[in-house]
């Protein structure tokens, strides 16, 4: 029998901390082995001239998720995990929607049987909790964290979502009690509510004011509000999609004074700009998502937030609608209003490649922060299991990357169910070319060679300690 069933010989292995070059050898799908001139497989990759980098987790995707009547996500399980594997991605954390009224439980029931055998790659689900129940809070939340569902997500804005302070208190009372992660999604509702209803007053309604009806200080001030929360309870969170410098600087100055906040954010907001959203007719409704992409400076502090380590997390927020779609951003109350373009962009295929090229080609980040950024830090800050490092005894879950491969980002090449991508005409330097998931190719040299159903729901424990 032969020691390996693949090895992936002379490439560039990149971990969170080194960059060297060896042979990665894959057994039963681990890695079992590092080093040089390994043999004896029935498959030798020839990497020499390539990144060997842990495949992408995205921490942060929305598939199949309802977001209102008459709109439909644009991804199902199959076509998001399917682009994700393309965009050298392994693992992907998609949200489970409690809807009001309805038991946790039963909402993953719903998740899991539209992810059951569609899945290309890994996944693991956070809980979005929008009715913090009693009996929610005190028997369904602990008994799903045991069972593997270790995160959790609330909101402080959106109709249908928000919860109070005192509920986002309760729940972070279970996720100290219980060791679960808290993501908070920070932006002031009644401001957002307030300045929503005086644009529409006034005529204001195309999507660019979207941008102008949650400004910066609403996002600054719900994380400064959510940071306090979290300090009242003293348990650790992570801030999402953090957009701008006003909201970095409140998450720095609590990670200063010693408080566990992590800190995310996302393509959109180091490649796009609020003037995206001017475009003419409703072209401006692509670029609408929440929080909204910002101006240069904001850009510039995403980038210093990932460079100083004030960011661990990098995720796409892939939140794919239609454009041109009575379902998507052209539903017909969304032609009349801003209020109606569903929130949210597609990015799972680009997050890499326009972080590996405005970050590692550009020289803002090196390769070893790109894979902490991408994969590593996510599966430490969610407890994947064996996932977001190329060592033995991982996963072999693994991205090759041709870093001198060009290309511009161009909607007809991907693999999404979304008509369009905010990142059109970007050119990037440096592209993944084939990933495997657990030592078996889904993408090899560009092409698909997978197996719909082979990914698989990954559970997950809580914290060691509150
Ligand atoms: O606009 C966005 N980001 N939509 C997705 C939902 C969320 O808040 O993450
Ligand atoms: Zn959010
Ligand atoms: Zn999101």
């Amino acid at each position: 029998m032969a020691a390996f069933d693949t090895i992936i010989r002379g490439g560039t292995i990149a971990t969170a901390s080194d960059t060297f070059v060896a042979d990665v050898g894959i057994r039963e799908g681990r890695i079992t082995a590092l080093g040089e001139s390994l043999s004896g497989a029935d498959d030798i990759v020839d990497a020499r001239g390539k990144l060997v980098l842990p495949g992408g987790i995205d921490s942060h995707v929305h598939i199949s998720q309802p977001s209102g009547p008459g709109i439909v996500m644009a991804d199902d399980f199959n076509s998001a995990t399917l682009s994700a594997a393309f965009g050298g991605n392994t693992t992907v954390m998609p949200y489970c929607l409690q809807a009001k009224g309805q038991s946790l439980r039963a909402a993953l029931t719903d998740y899991h049987a539209l992810a059951a055998g569609n899945c290309h790659i890994d996944h693991a689900f956070h809980l979005i909790i929008s009715d913090p129940t009693d009996s929610v809070l005190g028997q369904e939340l602990p008994a799903l964290v045991a069972d593997g569902y270790s995160s959790f997500k609330v909101f402080m804005t959106y109709e249908g979502l928000a919860l109070s302070d005192y509920e986002i208190l309760s729940v972070l009372s279970v996720a100290r009690e219980t060791g679960a992660t808290v993501q908070i999604h920070a932006e002031n509702y009644d401001a957002i509510r307030f300045l929503t209803d005086k644009l529409e007053q006034s005529g204001k309604t195309a999507p660019y004011y979207h941008a102008i009806s949650r400004p910066i200080p609403v996002e600054r001030e719900a994380t400064h509000r959510a940071i306090s929360l979290a300090e009242l309870i003293d348990v650790p969170i992570v801030i999402v999609h953090v957009s701008n410098r006003g909201a970095m600087e409140e998450i720095r100055r609590a990670q200063q004074r010693g408080l566990k906040v992590t800190g995310e954010t996302c393509p959109q907001y180091l490649v796009l700009t609020e003037d995206d959203l001017k475009g003419v007719e409703m072209e401006g409704a692509k670029y609408v998502c929440s929080p909204p992409p910002r101006d240069r400076d904001s850009q510039i502090a995403c980038w210093e937030g990932l460079q100083q380590g004030i960011f661990t997390l990098f995720s796409s927020d892939h939140c794919p609608f239609r454009y041109d779609d009575p379902a998507g951003k052209l539903n017909p109350k969304g032609r009349s209003s801003f209020r109606w373009v569903p929130n949210g962009i597609p990015g799972i295929e680009t997050r890499l490649p326009i972080l590996f090229s405005e970050g590692v080609s550009k020289g803002r980040i090196s390769l070893s922060q790109f894979v902490a950024l991408t994969a590593t830090e996510a599966a430490k800050t969610y407890n994947l299991p064996n996932k977001g490092a190329i060592a033995i005894g991982m996963d072999a879950d693994i991205a090759l990357w041709d870093p001198n491969k060009t290309c511009k980002i161009a909607q007809s090449d991907l693999h999404h169910g979304a008509d369009y991508t905010p990142y059109e005409g970007i050119e990037i330097t440096g592209m993944p070319v084939s990933t495997l998931l657990r030592g078996q190719f889904v993408v090899r040299d560009g092409v698909y060679v997978g197996a719909k159903g082979r990914g698989k729901h990954l559970a997950r424990a809580p914290r060691k300690s509150a």
